[in-house]
């Protein structure tokens, strides 16, 4: 495997589907995802566009990633149609179901079957498994949970961990814990399921292993922005500093998670020193109201794994994402309010050696000629291209200052900004 990753170093040895908030049910954007009629469901072509989509842009991936609110009421009907559904997903992107992987949301738990345990003052163990009956008898969603190599969501400390010879997910169920009845609702770990947490991924050497490893939860474990508004944001995973301890010390790769519905990544790191990427998978297939949500479409991701650095040992690539917008379809053009069609990861060069690096390329080309293209400046200096597009902007924009040159920005398109030599 690697001398693979040396060879290939342009194409992606690994592409995980990514996906989130479903709300198969009375919540869902497209009549396809509704359990009978729905005034949410205002859109009906939302698969059928999907295969258009991965013919046109010949998406094949090995493993499809569920964030959760997967259903919108946890019905059993809404699993029923859930499950056929992301048989078709995945058969769409050429993924096998047994490489499908999933944890449950705030909306998979059946907090009608919840209250009427816990007003019955039922034990704890017991109100929780009547909160997942559906979702734990449903075939597909119980078979899967059956290939984890350990864990189960539904009972202490509430995660699983698959693993084959290149990927270890890492399933954490926060929602076990948020009730019916809390107010405002959030996001629960108990730090006794983290230490558990801890135990077994020290127990099975998970940051040891050359392997690519993903952890999965609901609820975001990072404060996300919820722009325009500036209100506090309440849904946050209780206890998520300490989740995104144990994640950066055994060498998580990337948490994928869900819940708010705006797409985003960014990259985290503390004092382990290692960065975890973190994708916020928004929606696929939720009414987004505009009252809330100020034209954030629905999205799906793929996260492309390049290659593997040879000094650290973290993953080089990108996620790519597309915006379904009605009327046009799935598209790769960059949403108002989400993210870009293409966000990279991996590069680990300080911002000094990047601007380094970038001063002299740009300086060598202005030599010869009086202008500059991005592919260029990203073939000229091979790491460069995995730089967050935060960074890179404020680089280009520090030096075209210092330098002298004018941007001109081509969005939504590979080349991303051609630099012209003088003010
Ligand atoms: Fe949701």
């Amino acid at each position: 495997m690697q001398a693979y990753w040396h060879i290939c170093k342009c194409l992606a040895y690994m592409k995980i589907i990514i996906i989130s908030d479903l709300h198969v049910g009375d919540a869902a954007v497209s009549n396809e995802f509704a359990v009978g009629s729905s005034d949410n469901a205002v859109k009906n072509q939302l698969l059928d566009e999907l295969r258009q989509l991965a013919k046109q842009e010949n998406i094949r991936a090995d493993y499809v990633v569920v964030a959760g609110d997967i259903t919108n009421s946890a019905t059993k009907e809404e699993f029923e149609l859930a499950s056929v559904r992301l048989k078709e997903i995945a058969t769409i992107v050429g993924v096998e179901p047994s490489k499908v992987f999933f944890v449950p949301g705030n909306h998979d738990g059946n907090w009608a079957e919840e209250e009427i345990s816990m007003r019955a003052m039922e034990n704890i163990n017991l109100t929780i498994e009547r909160k997942y009956n559906n979702l734990r008898f449903n075939n597909f969603f119980k078979e899967c949970l059956e290939q984890a190599l350990s864990g189960s969501y539904y009972y202490e400390p509430y995660f699983a961990i698959w693993s084959d010879d290149n990927l270890n997910v890492i399933g954490v169920n926060s929602s076990v814990f948020d009730h019916y009845d809390n107010k405002p609702h959030h996001g629960v770990i108990r730090r006794q399921d983290l230490a558990s947490l801890d135990t077994k991924l020290q127990e099975l050497r998970i940051g040891d292993s050359n392997k690519i490893n993903l952890l999965v939860v609901h609820h975001h474990p990072t404060q996300q922005p919820d722009l325009p508004f500036e209100t506090a944001d309440h849904s946050i995973l209780q206890n998520a500093a300490l989740l995104m301890e144990i994640a950066s010390k055994h060498r998580i790769n990337f948490i994928v998670h869900g819940h708010k519905h705006i797409p985003r990544l960014a990259q985290y790191s503390d004092e382990y020193q290692h960065p975890i990427n973190i994708l916020c998978a928004g929606s696929f297939s939720a009414r987004l109201d505009d009252r809330w949500f100020q034209g954030v479409p629905n999205t799906i991701h793929q996260i492309e794994i390049d290659r593997i650095c040879d000094v650290n040992s973290t993953p080089f690539g990108k996620v790519v994402s597309w915006s379904h917008n009605t009327g046009h379809g799935w598209t790769k053009n960059e949403s108002i309010n989400g993210i870009p069609h293409k966000e990279f990861f991996g590069n680990r060069m300080s911002p000094v050696e990047l601007k380094k690096q970038l001063r002299e390329s740009i300086e060598c080309f202005f030599e010869t000629q009086t202008h500059v293209r991005w592919s260029e400046l990203s073939n000229h200096c091979a790491d460069i291209i995995y730089t967050s597009r935060k960074l890179l902007d404020k680089t280009i924009n520090d030096l075209s200052k210092e330098i002298g040159f004018s941007i001109f920005k081509t969005p939504g398109q590979d080349e991303m900004f051609i630099l012209l030599k003088g003010n």
